[in-house]
């Protein structure tokens, strides 16, 4: 038998990916750029294996629930995908074993809670393709792999680098442009810190894929949008370069706000943030006013909590000013505690 294991983390968006012109492919309307957390606090865990013995089909396994893996579905497009890249290679190599042809178990888990706006799809796809890449020894680059993650969920293309991350739209008809790469690295501004606020650990209501589709087809605002983040992403990446907080921020908040408006303008309306999101986005700007300075970002993804980007030297006094309004209940106060990571035991059968 053979297994690979492999972590992604999670990564959180400062230019927001929301439409989609191939639904199919997962080819974006927009280019989009994202801050890739630490290993250590939100990520999903892998481990995929191949062997001759296993009985036929491919099965997967979700915090330890069966899923089913259906061919033509965005697990399976990845599967394949990364199966006939291995195919490649093993036509080049006649003395590789033949894993291409063996079927696969595969199992992960999120640390964390699934599909609350946590960008679970985007760790969950990234560290499926990473472990299958590895189980597979595939010579791909990161990049090229992102174009197989992103085919599994948009945002997952981003969650294969770590550091600054932007995904560019591309132009091809075929996708084989539109790619993530790395902006900087996490060394190159090591000291940026991202708060998350977990307002609500709950399913969101309306899932991003849908919701970006209806966006699509029925807001007018989008299309300015869309004049408007090209810029944007330009701008965001001269301040990570620069190490410019101050502009960082404003560009982030900027786009968060500007997400939740195209929402806010699709039809029926989509609502993702709630009067505790809210109120976040008023104690973060009230917090840079009496500071004379912008030292805290907040953006907010398809749900009610709040990311909050900061300098080091700042965080202290942010963790001051939302445990103050937000004071945290006591069952609550860690929410991230490390879920069982035991593979399940059906996985373990053929
Ligand atoms: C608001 O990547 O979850 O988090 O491609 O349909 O799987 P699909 O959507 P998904 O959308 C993420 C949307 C977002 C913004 C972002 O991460 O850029």
């Amino acid at each position: 038998m053979y297994e690979a294991t492999v972590s992604a983390p999670v990564n959180i968006a400062c230019i927001k990916y929301w439409g989609k012109r191939d639904t199919k492919l997962i080819l974006p309307t927009n280019s989009s750029l994202s801050v890739t957390l630490d290993q250590d606090h939100l990520r999903s865990t892998t481990t995929s294996r191949v062997d001759e013995s296993f009985e036929k089909g491919d099965r997967l396994w979700l915090n330890g629930k069966e899923e089913t893996v259906k061919e033509d579905g965005r697990l399976g497009v990845c599967i394949k995908e990364l199966r006939n890249w291995r195919k490649i290679e093993e036509d080049k190599n006649s003395s590789l074993p033949k894993l291409s042809q063996w079927p696969l178990r595969i199992a992960s888990y999120n640390n964390f809670p699934t599909a609350a706006g946590l960008a679970s799809s985007a760790s969950g796809l990234a560290a499926l393709v990473a472990s299958l890449a590895k189980l597979y020894e595939l010579p791909q680059s990161p990049s090229e792999l992102s174009l197989i993650a992103r085919q599994g969920s948009g945002s997952a293309c981003r969650s294969l680098f770590g550091g600054y991350v932007a995904w560019r739209e591309g132009s091809k008809e075929d996708g084989s442009d539109s790619l993530a790469e790395q902006v900087a690295s996490r060394e190159d501004w090591p000291e940026m810190r991202a708060l998350i606020c977990v307002v609500s650990d709950l399913k969101k209501g309306t899932s991003s894929t849908s919701g970006m589709q209806r966006t699509v087809e029925t807001s007018t605002l989008l299309k300015e949008r869309l004049n408007i983040v090209p810029g944007r992403m330009e701008e965001i990446s001269k301040t990570i370069k620069s190490k410019d907080f101050e502009n960082f921020a404003k560009i982030t908040m900027k786009d968060s706000n500007s997400f939740h408006s195209v929402c806010l303008d699709t039809s029926p309306p989509i609502f993702y943030l709630n009067d505790v999101s809210k109120s976040i986005i008023q104690v973060i700007e009230e917090l840079n006013r009496s500071s004379g300075e912008i030292i805290a970002a907040y953006t907010f993804d398809a749900g009610p909590n709040a990311v909050i980007y900061s300098l080091e030297k700042n965080i202290g006094k942010v963790l001051g000013v939302i445990n103050k309004f937000f004071p945290q209940a006591e069952e609550s106060k860690d929410p991230f505690k490390t879920k069982s990571e035991d593979l399940p035991e059906s996985f373990n059968q053929n």
